[in-house]
């Protein structure tokens, strides 16, 4: 290992030969990923970051765990003394604006820190390679490592929020096996197992905001709470969109003080202001779980990115109410899929898919 002096602009830094290849830079990018496990910090983004010595040991690993509090670098940082001539390993570009807490880049720069591997580019507005920038006016060098799918995929809801400025919409519906939602009669508790019921939990934990429609509040009374023994994240906003009729007075959603969307003057709420607005108050993520005529809302106004369906273990054996309400005119009219999962839960199958665009 070889370790020298050197004065750029303001500072001294030591620099070091790189003892990390592309496999331990994996490695430490996965580590850093480890530690956003069970973070819940949206608006902002999952982060987490590793701090190495030159000779390639791990010295400390931080992560950013909830809106207002020390972001993940610092957290890394913190307590280690001596950090001049350190690497560090952040899955997200560190930020360099002011917001609840001081930039990130200046506790870096301030560190000694010489080398800065990122998972990705920051997308927001406010960072979107300055971070990079003021890292390298400093003298810091900064490897951008391609990792981007695997940091993304910890974090879908935030990277579609700041690209879009609207929140990753996840359909999710459950089935009897020949497609129907609910009986005629409304009933629709439960099409599903427990243990597929326990997973649209962990899907609600998932998501910033769950969303249904009126009718759903009006026959099923839903909660849209996380269920999970021992969960300690937030629970979900639940957002209802409400009609021309009012809103049942003894809703248990009004205990969890709901977002209710109003109608426009054609009676229906406009799903792309809806999905604007929830963006503007920091919702990244949406689960929308019906009923029919919100689903066929969201799919005609092409606002889902994913679906999720549980086929509970039933068949309904005629026609109650099928998933998307409203007319099937003609087999064109049929969107294209991709499945992108298929599991068993339980006794029941979950099915995750796409919509193709542009086919
Ligand atoms: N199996 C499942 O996955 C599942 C999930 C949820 C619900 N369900 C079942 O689905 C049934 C309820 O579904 P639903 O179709 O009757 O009701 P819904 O889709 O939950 O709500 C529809 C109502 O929402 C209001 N609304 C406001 N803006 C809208 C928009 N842009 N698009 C559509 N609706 C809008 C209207 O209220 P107004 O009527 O006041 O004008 C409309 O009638 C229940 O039987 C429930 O058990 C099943």
């Amino acid at each position: 290992m070889t370790v020298r002096m050197e004065e750029r602009g303001r500072f001294m830094r030591r620099t070091v030969d790189n003892p990390l290849d592309g496999a331990a830079v994996d490695r430490l990018m996965r580590r850093a990923v480890e530690a956003t496990s069970g973070t819940y910090p949206h608006p902002n983004p999952r982060v987490g970051a590793v701090v190495i010595s030159p000779d390639g040991t791990v010295r400390n690993v931080g992560a950013h765990v909830r809106p207002g509090t020390p972001h993940a670098e610092r957290l890394a940082l913190e307590g280690l003394g001596d950090t001049a001539g350190d690497t560090m390993v952040v899955t997200l570009e560190p930020c360099s604006h002011h917001g609840r807490t001081p930039p990130c880049t200046d506790a870096i720069i301030e560190a000694g820190i010489v080398r800065v591997f990122i998972g990705t580019v920051d997308p927001d507005d406010r960072v979107s390679g300055r971070g990079v920038a003021a890292l390298r006016d400093a003298g810091i060098e900064v490897v951008e490592t391609g990792l981007s799918a695997m940091i993304e995929g910890n974090d879908p809801g935030y990277y579609h929020h700041r690209r879009t400025g609207r929140p990753l919409v996840t359909l999710k519906l459950a089935l009897t096996l020949d497609g129907q939602i609910a009986a005629l009669d409304g009933t629709s508790q439960w099409i599903t197992s427990p243990e597929a019921r326990r997973d649209a939990h962990e899907l609600r934990a998932a998501h910033d905001a769950v969303l249904v429609g009126a009718g759903t509040v009006r026959q099923d009374d839903p909660e849209l709470t996380v269920r999970i023994d021992g969960w300690d994240g937030p629970q979900p906003v639940p957002v209802v969109f409400k009609g021309n009729r009012p809103l049942p007075k003894d809703a248990k959603l009004w205990q969890r003080d709901p977002i209710v969307v109003e109608p426009t003057n054609n009676g229906a709420v406009s799903i792309n202001d809806s999905l604007r607005d929830l963006a503007r108050v920091g919702i990244t993520s949406v689960l929308v779980e019906g009923g029919a005529h919100v689903a066929r809302s969201f799919i005609n106004a092409d606002a889902v990115d994913e679906i999720v369906v549980y086929i509970g273990a039933r068949l309904a054996g005629g026609t109650g109410l099928s998933a998307l309400a409203g007319p099937f005119a003609t087999i064109a009219d049929a969107l294209p899929l991709t499945f992108t999962g298929v599991d068993r839960v339980g006794p029941d199958l979950k099915i995750n898919a796409r919509i193709e665009r542009n086919t």
